[in-house]
């Protein structure tokens, strides 16, 4: 009973959170001609949940109940912008600008299977500073990623991903985690984004997790936003966010989410 309530599926159920996955990897790539200087946070929601529910499958973040929190999640993304690291709450009263940086993470529910993904943009022209931000978290999950094999261990993950952070001067999140993930958004391990080799617990094949570093430019100290949702970096600076969903398997792990939508959309605009 070591893995009870773990998320160690059979190759239908993760053909099942393959498709969920899919569903939301394309959202991203519909989302991104959209992404432009004027339009508010709750119109990018709204078009969010209208894709989803197009697609015959719902928004997993609304109506989330996170633990600890007195109300449910209300919307379908969670939007952080600049200094926000997680759950930026959509607003009709804000507006994307030249110069920031945008986090949209979302979830998706498919027959009762999630996925969850996360990925952070620039919006017209940004600082080099920020630039480097995007591309250092966006490595950092690739490295942790790349951890993600059976028999390995958390400990793994988090140090992969904390490492290579380290290395450019940033500072990870060690409150925040990614997560087991299947027939809940969040289930366990907990998957740190720091750790030590060896450490942790042991990955068995077929376990599906949401690896996911949170990235500040400056002190790794977070506090919540006036909204009393919003995660923002303590001294202010810019923080970034990238996660996907993945598969532990024998060999090389399986991602379930992808990038390529956005990629191929981001090359129009
Ligand atoms: N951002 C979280 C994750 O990726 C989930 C969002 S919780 C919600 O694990 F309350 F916003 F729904
Ligand atoms: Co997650």
């Amino acid at each position: 009973m070591k893995y009870e309530g773990w998320p160690i599926y059979s190759e239908e159920q993760i053909r099942i959170i393959a498709a969920a996955a899919d569903i939301l990897s394309r959202l991203f790539g519909y989302l991104v001609p959209h992404l432009t200087p004027g339009i508010s946070t709750a119109e990018l929601d709204e078009i969010a949940e209208d894709f989803i529910r197009r697609e015959g499958a719902e928004p997993a973040f609304k109506g989330y109940q996170p633990p600890f929190e007195e109300e449910s999640y209300p919307y379908t993304l969670c939007v952080s912008i600049n200094e926000e690291v997680v759950h930026g709450l959509p607003s009709p009263h804000r507006y994307l600008t030249s110069g920031q940086i945008l986090t949209i993470d979302c979830g998706v529910r498919l027959e009762g299977f999630h996925a969850d993904m996360a990925y952070t943009f620039a919006i017209g022209a940004v600082s080099p500073q920020a630039a480097r931000l995007l591309q250092v978290t966006h490595e950092a999950l690739w490295r942790g990623i790349a951890q993600a094999k059976a028999g390995a261990y958390t400990g793994d993950i988090g140090y992969a991903i904390s490492e290579f952070v380290k290395s450019y001067n940033f500072a990870v999140s060690e409150q925040l985690t990614g997560h087991g993930v299947g027939e809940a958004m969040h289930m366990p391990p907990d998957v740190p984004n720091v750790g030590k080799p060896g450490k942790g617990v042991r990955l068995p094949e077929n376990l599906v997790i949401a690896i996911e570093p949170m990235v500040h430019i400056g002190s790794r100290r977070i506090t919540r936003g006036p909204d009393g949702w919003s995660v923002q970096t303590k001294d202010g600076s810019l923080a970034a966010h990238f996660e996907h969903t993945v598969v532990v398997r024998r060999g090389s792990p399986q991602v379930l989410t992808s990038f390529e939508p956005i990629k191929k959309a981001l090359v129009h605009v």
